[in-house]
């Protein structure tokens, strides 16, 4: 009930897809195909995973294939402005790759590309909009994923709202994470976050990657990682 009324807000967004001119483009990869993904999916079997932040489409894949790899019935939902980050506009190898047509970015249909590409349509369903709004939607919608990637904004502030924004949206066996905690704001918006919710995080053994267990105390496998 709860996925088609997530469906039915982006309706067949691949239906009628004109995919003249575009090729599979992926950009830099960063760690969007990191064994930490196929773990959390592995072990969580999530019905449903939010991802916050999908630029090309990588992890979003990754996850996908994640998804079909273990014969699970669920999807992910996508939520990005696809107008990119601070470091997208900043950064002059990445600039270009907004693709801008009529002085706004193109972005999004090189991920439905991309996504098509790899034959995901079925796990995958975008949501365009800011990770504020999507936030508040799927709170209103009574939205509960098992799974939630935060990738958005690395910006301090950024960060902070969309934790305070999404960990609401966690089920019970749910497990909210995200990496470059070593980039930008992030490290410094868990310690806010965990210090005023008190609530632990944990940053993971290749110290990149840091999640956030529902379950308290820490579920043991989540140790090992
Ligand atoms: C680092 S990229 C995501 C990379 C992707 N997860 C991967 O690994 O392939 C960050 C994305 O977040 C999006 N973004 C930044 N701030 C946002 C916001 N406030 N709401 C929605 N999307 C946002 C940008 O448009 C960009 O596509």
């Amino acid at each position: 009930m709860m996925i088609s009324k997530l469906k039915s807000l982006n309706s067949s967004p691949y239906t009628n897809f004109d995919s003249t001119g575009f090729k599979p483009f992926f950009g830099d990869i960063w760690q969007s195909d990191s064994p930490v993904f196929d773990i959390l999916i592995e072990i969580i079997k999530p019905s449903l995973i939010i991802e916050v932040g999908s630029w090309l489409g990588s992890s979003a894949i990754h996850m996908a294939q994640g998804i079909k790899k273990n014969k699970l019935d669920a999807v992910i939902i996508c939520v990005d402005t696809w107008l990119g980050s601070i470091e997208h506009w900043l950064n002059p190898r990445w600039r270009p790759w907004l693709k801008m047509k009529n002085g706004y970015p193109q972005i999004y249909f090189q991920f439905l590309f991309n996504v098509i590409s790899k034959g995901v349509q079925n796990q995958i369903i975008p949501f365009p909009n800011t990770s504020t709004i999507a936030a508040s939607l799927f709170l209103k919608y009574g939205v509960k994923a098992d799974l939630i990637y935060i990738d958005a904004s690395h910006e301090e502030k950024d960060v902070l709202k969309d934790l305070e924004s999404y960990y609401p949206l966690l089920s019970n066996k749910g497990i909210m994470f995200g990496d470059d905690y070593s980039l930008m704001g992030v490290r410094p918006a868990l310690e806010s976050f965990s210090k005023r919710n008190n609530i632990n995080h944990k940053v993971l053994k290749d110290e990149n990657f840091w999640i956030i267990d529902r379950c308290n105390p820490v579920r043991p496998f989540l140790r090992l990682l």
